[in-house]
């Protein structure tokens, strides 16, 4: 009993993936998604983070190995086994939108799997509300701000009650107010909708606040995962990876590397910065 209350939501397992043209964008991928995760994909432009969720959701099947839905395998499913669960946030809004209110947009999908327009109704007023739209269910989607028309992207998916839900990039693009309202809203959906998220990333200096487990995806590897303090290493094995440690990491790494001041680990928010700052100081005296 304990191992199917414990399974994988998503399993996995890609050898090789290779566009028509030729590019290798994904080779031996390997890791599972757990019920009720919070989980980063991190990588920089071209790493393959993209390639990687559209398998997840798949939208890719042509690729060498095996991705497990619950335990079945994804190829196998049909488009609505695969919607009724899980449910894929695009990087550009603008190719995911297209009704002209926002109301009929998250409508879509509900009266799509054949819900009754009662059912529809409540659906988009709850999705709305979770991601802070509920004022704007008559607007024009084109008057929409390009942060807007991203939490109509996911109140779309949450109408459609998907329990896992993929997300590339959802802060790109945001001002620094509206990453962290993003991130907010991700992790509420997390903790008290019990939705499990795989998010695809470069934003370094956000990921250690909001996320426990990531995996850094280079050149279509993952070269390494588990959580952010494991992560995030030395600043060279990042260059390696073309990403950078968060800023507050790197003051905290020159000042023990460079200065010698004896930092015990590396912080990577300003908050454990903080912390292990005024420790330090206190022994100073
Ligand atoms: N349709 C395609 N045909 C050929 N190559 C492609 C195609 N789409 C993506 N690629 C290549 O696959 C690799 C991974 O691309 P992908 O879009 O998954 O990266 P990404 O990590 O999402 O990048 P970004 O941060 O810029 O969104 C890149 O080398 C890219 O050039
Ligand atoms: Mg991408």
């Amino acid at each position: 009993m304990k191992e199917i209350v414990d399974a994988p939501r998503l399993s996995v397992n890609v050898e090789t993936f290779r566009y028509p043209d030729g590019t290798v964008a994904l080779s031996d991928i390997r890791f599972d998604v757990e019920r009720g995760q919070f989980i980063g994909i991190l990588g920089s432009n071209g790493s393959g983070k993209t390639t990687l969720l559209k398998v997840m959701d798949g939208i890719i099947k042509d690729y060498d190995g095996q991705v497990l839905l619950d335990g079945d395998d994804i190829r196998k499913l049909s488009p609505r086994d695969i919607y009724s669960k899980v449910g894929l946030v695009f990087q550009n809004p603008d190719d995911q939108l297209f009704a002209h209110t926002v109301a009929e947009d998250v409508a879509f999908g509900p009266r799509n799997m054949g819900f009754g327009d009662k059912e529809i109704a409540e659906r988009v007023r709850t999705a709305l509300a979770s991601v802070d739209m509920a004022d704007c269910a008559g607007k024009s989607i084109h008057h929409l701000s390009f942060g807007q028309k991203k939490r109509v992207c996911i109140a779309g998916l949450l109408a459609m009650g998907h329990e896992i839900l993929l997300l590339d990039e959802p802060t790109a693009g945001l001002d620094p107010m509206g990453e962290y309202r993003m991130m907010e809203l991700l992790t509420r959906l997390n903790r008290e909708n019990g939705v499990t998220i795989v998010m695809a990333t470069h934003s370094v200096d956000l990921v250690p606040l909001f996320l426990h487990h990531l995996h850094i995806l280079s050149k279509g590897i993952l070269a390494r995962g588990g959580p952010p303090e494991d992560v995030f290493t030395a600043p060279a094995d990042m260059a390696d990876v073309k990403l950078r440690l968060p800023h507050i990491a790197e003051l905290i790494y020159r000042l023990k590397h460079e200065d010698n001041i004896p930092f015990e680990r590396l912080p990577l928010t300003i908050g454990e910065a903080r912390r292990d700052i005024l420790e330090r100081m206190k022994t100073m005296k």
